[in-house]
Formats: structure tokens, sequence, C-alpha cells
């Protein structure tokens, strides 16, 4: 459902790099639906590497889909004209520093779909301050877990999101979807356990991190309320 959801934010006629592909499954599956042009599957790792190099081979499209081991963007080439990154299944810090590091690689002409797993705020952050903005947000939850899509464009003015914006999402905030709702309804409840314990807690604990805690009860609180 994850990668589904995922795919549904790739543009028809798109040319993919998904980026940390691992099995190589999602753009395996939308060349198989005829939903993309081409594609570049890139990994780090050498065992996901060869998994996808199997399914890639399994599915007969080594002609559409080059499978590449190379860290985060230097897998893609301008040669590949790019229009669409997928980078799903990540921390968002770790999203975040393989676009910073790969900046070189962006034409600033692709769309952004990513799926980070937590660390959400620091990459819309990014997005913000290398001039994207973005287009649509989704949560949902799967195996007990929270999973969160960020789709993102270059914005032709610069934008600017609060911090509260940056927190929850600027989409999300409009929108209020019970699945954003919900998943905020469960991270409270972990966040006030969290200050429970840090309360009962022998060791002093950094203040700044507390008082982070805090304000973020608070937005929470009030997003709720
Ligand atoms: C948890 S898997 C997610 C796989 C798939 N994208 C998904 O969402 O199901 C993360 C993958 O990203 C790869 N990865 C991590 N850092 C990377 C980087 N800098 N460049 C390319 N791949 C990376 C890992 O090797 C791993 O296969």
């Amino acid at each position: 459902m994850r990668l589904e959801r995922v795919a549904a934010h790739v543009p028809a006629g798109a040319r993919l790099a998904d980026i940390g592909s691992d099995h190589a499954y999602l753009p395996v599956a939308l060349m198989r639906r005829g939903q993309i042009c081409a594609a570049v599957a890139g990994e780090v790792a050498l065992t996901p590497f060869h998994a996808a190099q199997r399914t890639v081979t399994e599915n007969d499209l080594q002609t559409r889909i080059s499978v590449r081991l190379a860290d985060g963007l230097a897998a893609i080439k301008s040669q590949d004209a790019i229009t669409a990154i997928t980078l799903c299944g990540m921390g968002g810090e770790t999203i975040r520093d393989i676009f910073e590091s790969g900046k070189s690689h962006l034409s600033g002409h692709e769309r952004l779909i990513l799926q980070p797993n937590g660390g959400e705020q620091p990459l819309r952050q990014w997005l913000m301050d290398n001039g994207y903005g973005i287009v649509c947000e989704e949560v949902l939850h799967e195996n007990r877990f929270d999973y969160e899509i960020i789709v993102a464009e270059r914005a032709a003015e610069p934008l600017t999101y609060s911090a509260k914006e940056l927190f929850f999402g600027p989409l999300h905030l409009q929108l209020r979807s019970p699945a954003f709702l919900q998943k905020w309804q469960r991270k409270l409840r972990q966040r006030q356990k969290t200050l429970h314990h840090l309360a009962r807690a022998q060791q002093a604990l950094p203040r700044e991190k507390v008082q982070a805690l805090n304000q973020e009860v608070h937005w929470i609180r009030e997003l709720l309320a």
C-alpha cells in the first residue's frame, strides 16, 4: 500500500529515478503497468543492488531500467533526462542529506516524491530552503506505522513555511484529513508518555530537548482541540 500510494504520484510517462531502490519493485511495477517510459534504479549497497538487477532481469526490462551502484543522486546522468525522483523508506534526514550532497544532479524540473520514515520537518526545511513547494502530502497507516508521502516541485516564487507548517506539513494543516489527525493523536500519546518518563528520570536531561518536546505537545494539542 505504501509503495502503491507513492506510485500514484508518479506522473504518467515519467522518466523515473528511484534512489535507494532495494529490489527495484517500484520502477518494475510502474514499467510493467506502462506508467513510465524509462527508469534508473540507484542503490548504494551491493546486496540490494544485486536484488534490483535480478528483479529487472527476471522481468526482462534491462533495456528500459538501468540499475546503478551509486551513492544517492550520483546514479542520475544528465542524458537520463529524469522527470521524477522517488526516495522512499529512509529517514527524512537521510533523504535531505542525499539531496544536499547530490544537488548538482538535479535539473530543477523533476517532481520529487518522497516517503520519509520520520524526520519530515528537516526534509520540508530543505525543500523550502532550496526553492521547492510542497504540492501534495499524504499520511497512511499500515502495519502499525504512520507513513508520510511528500510531493514537491520547484516553485516559481520562493516560498516561506512557518515553523508549524514545517513540523506538520503545510497542506496537512489545511486539509486536516482523518489519517493525519489520527497520526497526531498517536504521536501526542507517545510524547506525553516520554515527558512523563523524563519527569521521573533520575538524571537531568538537556533543557532544550524538554522544551522542544513541550512545544510539540502544545502544537499537537492545539491541532487536535
Ligand atoms: C529501507 S530500504 C527502502 C527500499 C525502497 N525504497 C522502499 O521504500 O521500499 C532503503 C534502501 O536505501 C538504500 N540507500 C540508503 N542510502 C542510500 C544512498 N545514499 N544512495 C542509494 N541508496 C541508498 C539502502 O541500501 C536500502 O536498500
